[in-house]
């Protein structure tokens, strides 16, 4: 089969959270399977084109008196076509910004009118939440009938919590709807925009790729691992954590989060669960970055004061920084996700990659795939998986106790 993806994010080149992850590992998974994927993307001034293999400018055409080049590269073995309209709108700031409702829907039509003037006619159209949902619309409603084939359009929600508007006009008009994970599927299937639509919706849950996130080859840990020199990897990861983050270098339980500093991520539980690991001697480390100026306030006064006050155990990097996120990844003991909702959650499977325990609250995706040593046994081997972390229930401070107190 022809799957195209049209999207807005792709790792490692413009990568702000989950979404970016998923349109490299999910093509790149599909492709494994022998069918031909291809993905579309805006060429915004920020890509780490370092990252992009023999990229060329490939040709220009024309939608809604713009002229938009087309330069063709590798990203992760999959080809991807980058669109750049000449009116600049993708040229200051980067993934999202102002006027993102114009900018997508502009991009989403010119990526269509692209296919069309290619001559192509894929067996499928992808297309990922409400930044690329105009496609599902643009597709059935002007495209499929102007020669761009008889292709079907899956529309997949990473998260509901923006432009319900447009996902509800995307799942009227697609063939298929998925969302990341089977719980999500069942927490939201009340919601209006799903509702009307539940018979053709799907909760698959997302996977992470096993070869972009490898202990064994991550130019950014110092020694590589598998889980013959797990101990031996970790140990050396959790030094130079502790050695970068000038923490003590003693050997304490270190708890990692990893997170867009969002309310959908439990912010009160991050901070409530920072405090309670310090107060039982552990060490911790966020690094997290929040869209909102008065949150992104609000963890720079809570790191002076954390610093301050547990100097030396704990570390707050209030940015985005890949290299990073890596390390402690490979170098705690512990990764934090109190998140209140989750429709998958990757930071939790990334950690269990790298040999650290999530500890989770039961929502979502993580719900499905964290189970608690203690309490979730008869559910694990239901599916013929083994207990693998610590979770909890609740939005109070209980509950990440519960969790954490058990090894922190
Ligand atoms: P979401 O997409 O809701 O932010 P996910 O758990 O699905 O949450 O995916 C988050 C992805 O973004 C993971 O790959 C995680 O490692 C990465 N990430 C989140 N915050 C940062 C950060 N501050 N620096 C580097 N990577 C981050
Ligand atoms: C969203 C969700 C997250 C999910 C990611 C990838 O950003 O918040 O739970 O893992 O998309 O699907």
């Amino acid at each position: 089969m022809h799957i195209v993806h049209i999207a807005v994010e792709m790792a490692p080149i413009a990568k702000v959270g989950g979404l970016g992850d998923v349109v490299t590992s999910l093509s790149r998974a599909v492709q494994d399977l022998g069918h031909k994927v291809e993905v579309i993307l805006p060429k915004y001034d920020c890509l780490n084109l370092s990252s992009v293999k023999d990229l060329y400018y490939q040709q220009s055409f024309t939608w809604g008196g713009t002229e938009i080049k087309v330069w063709f590269g590798k990203v992760e073995d999959l080809p991807v076509y980058f669109l750049e309209p000449q009116n600049g709108m993708f040229w200051v700031g980067c993934v999202y910004g102002r006027n993102d409702e114009s900018r997508f829907g502009f991009f989403c039509h010119s990526a269509l009118e692209f296919l069309l003037q290619k001559g192509s006619s894929p067996d499928i159209i992808h297309c990922h939440d409400w930044s690329s949902a105009p496609v599902a619309w643009l597709y059935k409603e002007q495209y499929a009938l102007n020669g761009l084939g008889n292709g079907r359009v899956v529309f997949t929600i990473h998260n509901l919590e923006f432009g319900a508007h447009h996902i509800g006009k995307a799942m009227a008009h697609c063939d298929k709807a998925t969302t990341v994970s089977d719980t999500y599927s069942k927490e939201v299937a009340g919601h209006g925009a799903i509702a009307p639509h539940y018979y053709k919706f799907y909760g698959i849950r997302n996977g992470i790729d096993p070869d972009i996130w490898d202990p064994y080859t991550d130019n950014f840990i110092p020694v590589h691992y598998t889980s013959e020199n797990v101990v031996e990897g970790k140990s050396a990861a959790k030094k130079a954590l502790q050695q970068m983050l000038g923490l003590q270098q003693i050997d304490t339980p270190v708890v990692g989060i990893i997170t867009r500093l969002t309310v959908q991520k439990g912010i009160h539980l991050i901070k409530h669960a920072m405090y309670r690991a310090l107060e039982r001697n552990g060490q911790v480390v966020l690094l997290g970055s929040a869209p909102d100026p008065r949150i992104q306030g609000d963890f720079t006064n809570l790191a002076s004061k954390l610093h301050g006050e547990y100097h030396g155990r704990v570390k707050l990097c209030l940015t985005y920084d890949e290299p990073l996120s890596h390390l402690i990844y490979a170098g705690a003991d512990f990764i934090l996700v109190p998140s209140i909702f989750e429709p998958c959650g990757l930071t939790q499977l990334i950690a269990m990659r790298y040999g650290s325990i999530p500890i989770v609250r039961k929502t979502g995706g993580l719900y499905d795939t964290v189970f608690d040593v203690d309490n979730d046994k008869d559910r694990a081997q239901a599916q013929g998986l083994e207990p693998n972390g610590f979770s909890f229930e609740g939005a109070d401070s209980s509950g990440v106790d519960y969790a954490l107190d058990r090894q922190v």
